[in-house]
């Protein structure tokens, strides 16, 4: 029986997912807390000629009693409080066989707990990650889905439907049970804070390091996007350093304040993966970046005592080209190794080249490289590392010595580069077999007592300072 579609919630990504569900035929029944937003969007669904199968009500109450069971309802709140409210107001309006689905930012700590609470009254629950902006939510976002198999079966053909395509297959997919689809779009975002540090920091050198106008930048950007670092995120900085101020006449960027905004989900990331006992040090630092971005004051201090001079750098565009593009690969893999350990911590069994797969289009951290993340991870990849996939390794050793001259130039003239480095750092302890952890192992066993295994084999040793 196909349920009946209800969608709370008509902010700026709820009402362009609507219009979505509307332009693809199915009914939709739709609501919000404040009700001048229901009139507003069923207005503007008539302008766009979509209002047929439309029905607008002015609570959640008259919502659901205007939709036949089964029913299937999105929400489209903002994360964390507001989630929870809307779904203690729903579950006593719903009856056994009604979903329930989240369709925000939540962090899946918060849908495993709701999923159980709500389960438990015979409600389903779908926690869904979207990605794609409002332009995406419109025509097509990439969707993360978490729940049951028999919650997906229910709910797959519309989320299939709305979803964007890659070669005609839906970016959508039901990546795991109750947090799982959640737990991916923190990662997803986690990435994307990576990406866009990456560039930043490349758009910084280009520019303070290299006397670069943004739009000569932009322009850089724009012929990238035709290579191996085709994505979305590549495309929009190439416009972004290209458009000029209305007002001033200068390049937009430049009447921007150097303070990056966070909601948490690329920090969530970050916690996570330390929380786990590893660590994504590229998409670490993407977020301490934008931490000490927001520090202005501290930064205008440190600026008069210590002057970071980011003097000339002498490097071409292919080195920039070459170290954004292994920065690139690092982060994704960082990524997916987060995914991995989380999946085989709760159990989720995601498929990494199915997710691969999902982010191919409609999402923020789309780019051409996506498919063949998910070809590297269908076969056989040595310790389940991207870094180490055949095709990926064979682009990290072509790109290293660029990703190395930029970052050693760029440190050595006072640039801050911290993804840029991480990623270098990260390679390079990867790259090397015997590292110097002997010494921290001495040292644990000298203060500690903690013991160490011996390179034979032997475990619980102690050293010479405890004879
Ligand atoms: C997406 C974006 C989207 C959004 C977030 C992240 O995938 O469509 O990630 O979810 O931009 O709010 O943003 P912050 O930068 O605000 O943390």
């Amino acid at each position: 029986e196909t349920a009946t579609l209800g969608l709370y919630g008509l902010g700026t990504m709820g009402s362009a997912l609507a219009l979505n569900i509307l332009d693809n035929g199915f009914g939709l029944h739709v609501s919000n807390r404040s009700s001048d937003a229901v009139l507003e969007f069923v207005k503007e669904a008539g302008t766009e000629g979509l209002a047929d199968k439309l029905t607008g009500s002015d609570s959640l109450t008259a919502m659901v009693d205007a939709m036949p069971a089964p029913r299937a309802i999105i929400l489209m709140v903002p994360s964390g409080k507001p989630v929870d409210a809307t779904i203690d107001m729903l579950i006593p309006l719903l009856a056994k066989g009604d979903t329930i689905i989240d369709a925000g930012n939540s962090d899946f700590r918060d849908t495993i707990r709701r999923t159980e609470g709500i389960e438990a009254q015979g409600l389903t629950f779908i926690g869904m990650g979207v990605s794609g902006g409002e332009d995406g939510a419109r025509h097509g976002p990439s969707i993360m889905v978490g729940g049951t198999p028999a919650a997906w079966d229910a709910t797959r053909e519309v989320i299939e439907a709305i979803a964007a395509k890659f070669d005609g297959a839906a970016c959508a997919d039901h990546l795991g049970p109750g947090g799982a689809g959640h737990f991916v779009k923190t990662v997803h975002n986690g990435i994307e804070y990576a990406d866009m540090q990456l560039i930043a920091e490349i758009y910084g050198l280009m520019r303070y390091g290299c006397n670069q106008s943004p739009s000569d930048i932009g322009a850089v950007f724009e012929t990238w996007n035709k290579g191996a670092l085709e994505s979305y995120l590549v495309e929009i900085t190439g416009n972004v350093l290209q458009a000029v101020d209305s007002e001033t006449q200068k390049p937009a960027v430049d009447v921007i304040l150097d303070a990056a905004g966070q909601k948490g989900t690329g920090r969530w990331t970050a916690i996570e993966a330390i929380r786990m006992g590893q660590s994504a040090n590229v998409i670490e630092a993407a977020v301490a970046a934008r931490a000490w971005s927001s520090e202005g004051a501290a930064r205008t201090v440190g600026a008069g005592i210590y002057d970071a001079p980011r003097g000339e750098l002498a490097l071409g565009d292919g080195d920039f080209e070459s170290a954004l593009l292994v920065g690139r690969i690092v982060s994704y893999a960082q990524g997916f190794r987060i995914l991995a350990a989380a999946s085989e911590e709760f159990e989720w069994s995601i498929d990494p080249a199915r997710t691969a797969e999902v982010w191919r289009a409609g999402c923020i951290i789309r780019s051409a490289m996506l498919d063949d993340i998910a070809s590297a991870f269908r076969s056989d990849l040595p310790e389940g590392q991207l870094i180490f996939a055949d095709h990926f390794a064979a682009i990290i050793k072509d790109a290293l010595p660029a990703l190395r001259r930029v970052v050693s130039a760029a440190t050595a003239a006072g640039h801050a580069v911290p993804a840029l480095a991480s990623a270098l750092g990260f390679l390079d302890t990867m790259g090397c077999a015997r590292g110097t952890a002997d010494l921290i192992q001495a040292q644990r066993d000298f203060f500690g007592r903690h013991g160490f295994v011996r390179l034979d084999g032997r475990r619980d040793q102690h050293g010479p300072w405890w004879d």
